[in-house]
């Protein structure tokens, strides 16, 4: 028998594993590379505090990468948050632990505040995914369970990771309420989207499947 309890992480997560990654990382390159340089995006520059058709490099804009590229699953802060220990004693999260699980991209997306890539969650991903997640950040809107799953790609200056689920959830927000987008071509094997308050999507065609690891950070 241990002498100590078993300890909650900083948040448990599937962790892309480093093949991946590094494709990962190549392929965020390419889609803030090419946005910089896509005329309709340097026409919509106010939002991101820069003059219209001036050029923004977002590789330099979103200088802040997390080390690991990972989807969170639950924020835990080492038992501190609500529900984290419960989470933790989950059937789903026990069984799944250290188990290989392929997530699937479907869509990047930059805002003037974060750079992150949409997953769609499996059934059974999902039953690893807490109840209250999309509730716990918007909790006046309705959202199917899992529409907060994402990977941070970056965040720019004075700007916490936590903030890329917000802004993915808002998305769904406007496309559920449907219509305003701008469909504007294609870039990087994708249609490309321009919402509101520079917020753009690029749906992929093909999703981008990478393995991961489910876990937890102990920092
Ligand atoms: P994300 O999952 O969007 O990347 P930190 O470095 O701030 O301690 O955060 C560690 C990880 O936990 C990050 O990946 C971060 O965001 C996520 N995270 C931080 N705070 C929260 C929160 N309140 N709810 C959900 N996820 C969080």
């Amino acid at each position: 028998p241990t002498l100590e309890k078993e300890l909650v992480p900083l948040y448990f997560g599937w962790f892309v594993m480093k093949r991946d990654e590094d494709t990962l990382r190549k392929t965020s390159h390419d889609f803030l590379e090419q946005l910089s340089n896509f005329k309709p995006f340097r026409k919509r520059l106010q939002e991101y505090g820069y003059e219209d058709k001036h050029k923004l490099d977002l590789l330099k804009y979103f200088g802040k990468t997390p080390n690991i590229l990972h989807c969170t699953t639950k924020y835990c802060d080492y038992g501190k948050v609500a529900g984290s220990e419960e989470y933790a004693k989950m059937e789903a999260v026990k069984k799944g632990y250290s188990k290989a699980y392929i997530l699937h991209i479907t869509a990047l997306f930059v805002t003037p505040r974060t750079a992150g890539a949409r997953v769609e969650l499996t059934e059974e991903q999902l039953t690893l995914w807490p109840q209250d997640a999309e509730k716990e950040v918007m909790p006046k809107d309705t959202f199917p369970k899992g529409s907060r799953a994402h990977i941070t790609l970056g965040t720019a200056a004075d700007v916490q990771d936590v903030q890329t689920g917000i802004d993915l959830l808002e998305f769904i927000k406007l496309q559920q309420s449907g219509g305003e987008k701008e469909d504007l071509g294609e870039i990087c094997g994708g249609k490309i989207y321009y919402y509101e308050n520079g917020m753009w999507m690029l749906n992929l065609s093909r999703k981008i499947e990478v393995k991961t690891i489910f876990s937890g950070y102990y920092g």
